[in-house]
């Protein structure tokens, strides 16, 4: 019998598709809680036809290096900001990412994290658990959506369902991208320069990938450009946002509020000035975290690793240009 193709997995991972996964090849996994010693990945990697990757871990050059049957590696989300897809194409190694499955549950807890913010939904729960009720207090005075103003920053496909939600709550929709889309009549969408959007948004949200050019984008001369009653938004990554100018931006009264699912640094010590400022709405990066979701990802992550160990297409290649034929 031919011997099964070595992924190797470098932490924990869904059970049903680490069975799935079984079917088709051998897997050596490592099951401690703590983060495996890049080390002892390395040694293992030099077995293994495939990898899948498991955050923390940077996923370059010097991690492959010695990995001559390596074919494959994959991880479970779209982003990929801690993987150098440069130095694995060097190395002729395929990534496969998880595209597509995870854009309406993403789309759905962005306008989540809008609309509790807005009607300040966490605080108004903690003004009726403290046995109050008569005379409100402005803290929980919300804001409309309808008639006012989203921003998004970074209209791929989330960025797009997201702009239907808003739609459909009467807002406007404006958005600034690397390029002017082609289908903003489609979606009732139009495009803004940074500066402008910045100016003429109620509600800013970034749902731009992590890159050289968008780290720390939003500084303190971006949050000065917004309304000082806008709500800021990061469904994104958390190195986007410059988190020292965002504090004082919410402390000095730039903007009025912020909801974040994703931060810098991640995770956010419990004690963060950032929770101290009482206008900020935060999530432990749960934009994909729904059973079916993180089910599909997972899934494509196993079928990616399974078509790779085979020198089959990945069905979600980043550097298509060199996904097998
Ligand atoms: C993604 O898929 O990139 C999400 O942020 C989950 O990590």
């Amino acid at each position: 019998m031919d011997k099964k193709p070595v992924v190797v997995v470098n932490g924990l991972v869904r059970k049903d598709a680490l069975a799935y996964l079984r079917e088709h090849v051998e897997v050596r996994q490592w099951i401690e809680k703590t983060v495996m010693p890049r080390e002892e990945l390395k040694e293992w990697l030099k077995e293994a036809d495939g990898l899948w990757s498991v955050r923390p871990l940077d996923v370059d050059g010097d991690l492959v290096k010695d990995a001559p049957n390596l074919k494959v590696i994959a991880q479970a989300a779209v982003g990929y900001d801690n993987v150098k897809i440069d130095e694995l194409t060097e190395a002729g190694i395929p990534y496969g990412n998880t595209p597509t499955v995870l854009n309406e549950t993403v789309a759905e807890l962005a306008f989540t994290l809008i609309c509790t913010a807005s009607r300040r939904i966490l605080e108004s729960m903690e003004f009726v658990t403290s046995g109050r009720w008569e005379q409100r207090p402005s803290n929980i005075k919300g804001k409309d959506l309808s008639r006012r103003t989203l921003g998004i920053i970074g209209m791929g496909a989330i960025g797009v369902s997201i702009s239907r939600r808003a739609r459909a709550f009467g807002m406007t929709v404006l958005y600034h991208n690397r390029h002017p889309r082609k289908d903003d009549a489609l979606y009732m969408t139009t495009y803004k320069e940074l500066d402008e959007l910045l100016a003429l948004s109620d509600v800013v949200c970034v749902m731009a990938p992590l890159t050289d050019e968008t780290y720390h984008m939003c500084d303190e001369s971006f949050f000065k450009k917004m309304k000082n009653d806008a709500l800021f938004v990061n469904v994104g990554r958390g190195p986007i946002v410059d988190t020292d100018a965002l504090v004082n931006a919410l402390n000095s009264g730039e903007i009025d509020y912020a909801a974040l699912d994703v931060t810098d640094p991640e995770p956010l010590p419990g004690d963060h000035p950032l929770l101290q400022t009482s206008k900020a709405l935060v999530t432990p990066h749960i934009g994909s975290y729904t059973d079916r979701t993180r089910y599909d990802m997972t899934i494509l992550t196993a079928d990616n690793i399974i078509a790779g160990v085979h020198k089959k297409p990945l069905p979600a290649c980043v550097n298509e240009e060199i996904n097998y034929k």
